[in-house]
């Protein structure tokens, strides 16, 4: 059950609450960290000086880093007072209040209530809202499907305690996180579950459960005949070596009244499991390899979003799905498959499976004139080695639209770092006997050469791919991240559509 989240203003704290949180930020001269709840709101009646004491601090190895927490000795049967860290006291961003409504989930012990204690006057207190309810609901997260009753990560529920000027516009803002946050977690339920669980049927009967009913929003699943009706070769190639058959999911929002609104088509990869084909991975290498559906649990979940957000945007998801198999039928390393758009491909090796599906996927998108399309892949283990884990490739053929996009995921959270599509390196996909061959130049630009591929299926539109291979997963439970799926690119791709409305 998710971590409930509610605004109060005014004075008293209810007997209730087990924890309190102060936010701190670092002072400009020496003194301590600064207090910034300390003003108005005070914390169950006690006296909070300004400024915190520097040599406790200095002993708490506390100096209000963005996330960091100390613990306040309590008087008996009194709530836990935590202190948490905010960085620097200019420009708070939003992503430092995530931060520190995470910090405070984690510290604020197991059970109870929590109460966080906001300064007056906030400058975004809607922004303030929505961050502080993503960045607890995300880190109170737990996946418990295989574990009975899961223990809860941290307290049951979250007060944030602001001031009047700003209660109505913070109560907007959490409205709004929970509905991103509760997005994010479906992604992240998707990933986490085991592959034989989450085959393309059982994704796309999850999906069409969490799309019942939802206002001007409807959902598509082709069976394996549509498919091949559709002449979805790269999606079909793949699906060979497995016994399960695949889906393709379209899914679509269409805001009330808006007619003349902008069409944002986004395409997921979604292998339920890549094994790698008869192209083989090692042991290890598939350990993680249920999660190569991350792709297609973003575009899904940010999708199942869009009516609660009313977002101004027209908005259709395309998920290709299939499992990555070696089985008897599998295609063979030196295969020809004809995707969609007619264009043949050379399949060098059955791991550089992802780009085969896309294909498919982007040439539909393209059918529909969209004004932009986006495409979210764990796509290469090249894109890992280039930026880590916590960072996503950005390719694009738009720059105003590769503009719009690192935008939004500034303001998301989630960090992206533009990659070149470079002409030169066009050779790396030759193949000699097809349009293009699915490997790139052995050692060289694993990443480049996925993204040159996948830019000749997007024919004119404005396109943006973001190779999310290192941060769709994490392999700690750190600040809102929790072990496994991270349901990265969900929050990016709500911020690209409400960049849509208003000025
Ligand atoms: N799903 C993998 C990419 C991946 C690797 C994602 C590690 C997350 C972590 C993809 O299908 C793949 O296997 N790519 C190959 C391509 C190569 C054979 C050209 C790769 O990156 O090794
Ligand atoms: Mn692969
Ligand atoms: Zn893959």
């Amino acid at each position: 059950m998710a971590l409930a989240v509610a605004v109060e203003s005014g004075d008293a704290l209810g007997p209730e609450v087990t924890a309190i949180g102060l936010p701190a930020v670092v002072a400009d001269g020496g003194e301590g960290p600064i207090l910034l709840g300390s003003s108005g709101s005070g914390a169950a009646g006690r006296d909070l000086p300004e400024h915190l004491d520097a040599a406790w601090c200095e002993q708490q190895g506390f100096a209000a880093k963005p996330g960091q927490t100390a613990t306040l000795e309590s008087s008996p049967g009194g709530p836990k007072v935590v202190i948490v860290g905010l960085g620097s006291g200019e420009q708070i961003g939003l992503e430092r209040w995530r931060r520190a409504a995470a910090a405070f989930v984690r510290s604020a012990g197991r059970g109870g209530v929590g109460a966080l204690l906001l300064p007056p006057d906030l400058v975004d207190p809607a922004g303030v809202g929505a961050a502080l309810t993503e960045g607890a609901v995300l880190a109170a997260y737990r996946f418990g499907v295989y574990q009975g009753t899961a223990p809860p990560a941290g307290i049951d529920r979250l007060v944030l305690r602001c001031g009047d000027e700003d209660a109505a516009a913070v109560t907007e803002g959490v409205r709004r996180g929970e509905t991103t946050a509760d997005a994010v977690c479906f992604a992240r339920d998707l990933i986490n579950t085991a592959p034989s669980d989450l085959t393309p049927t059982r994704l796309a009967e999850r999906v069409v459960e969490r799309l019942a009913g939802l206002a001007d929003t409807s959902v598509e699943v082709w069976d394996e005949s549509r498919i091949e009706h559709e002449r979805l070769g790269g999606l079909l190639g793949v699906a060979r070596g497995s016994t399960e058959p695949p889906r393709l999911i379209w899914a679509e929002y269409r805001p009330p009244a808006g007619d003349g609104a902008p069409h944002i088509v986004i395409v997921g990869k979604g292998i339920t499991f890549d094994s790698g084909g008869l192209s083989l991975k090692t042991a290890e290498g598939m350990t993680t390899m249920k999660t190569d559906m991350s792709g297609a649990a973003a575009v899904l979940a940010a999708l199942s979003a869009c009516a609660a957000l009313a977002v101004p945007v027209r908005v259709t998801a395309i998920a290709p799905c299939t499992e990555n198999m070696p089985g008897g039928r599998a295609i063979k390393p030196g295969d020809v498959l004809t995707a969609r758009n007619g264009a043949t491909i050379e399949v060098l090796n059955t791991d550089a499976e992802g780009r085969l599906v896309l294909a498919d996927g982007l040439s539909l998108a393209v059918e529909l004139a969209p004004d932009a399309i986006i495409d979210l892949a764990t796509l290469t283990g090249a894109a890992v080695v280039a930026l880590g884990r916590s960072i996503g490739c950005l390719f694009s053929s738009d720059d105003a639209l590769a503009d719009r996009v690192r935008a939004a995921s500034e303001r998301a959270g989630e960090a992206l770092w533009p990659m070149p599509l470079p002409e030169e390196y066009a050779d790396h996909i030759d193949s000699d006997i097809a349009d293009m061959k699915n490997t790139g130049a052995a050692g060289q630009a694993g990443s480049i050469s996925a993204a040159l591929l996948l830019a000749r299926f997007t024919g004119d539109v404005p396109w943006v791919h973001l190779d999310i291979a290192g941060p769709a997963r994490s392999a700690e439970s750190s600040g809102y991240l929790t072990k496994g799926g991270t349901g990265f690119g969900v929050r990016t791709l709500l911020e690209v559509f409400a960049s849509y409305g208003g000025g």
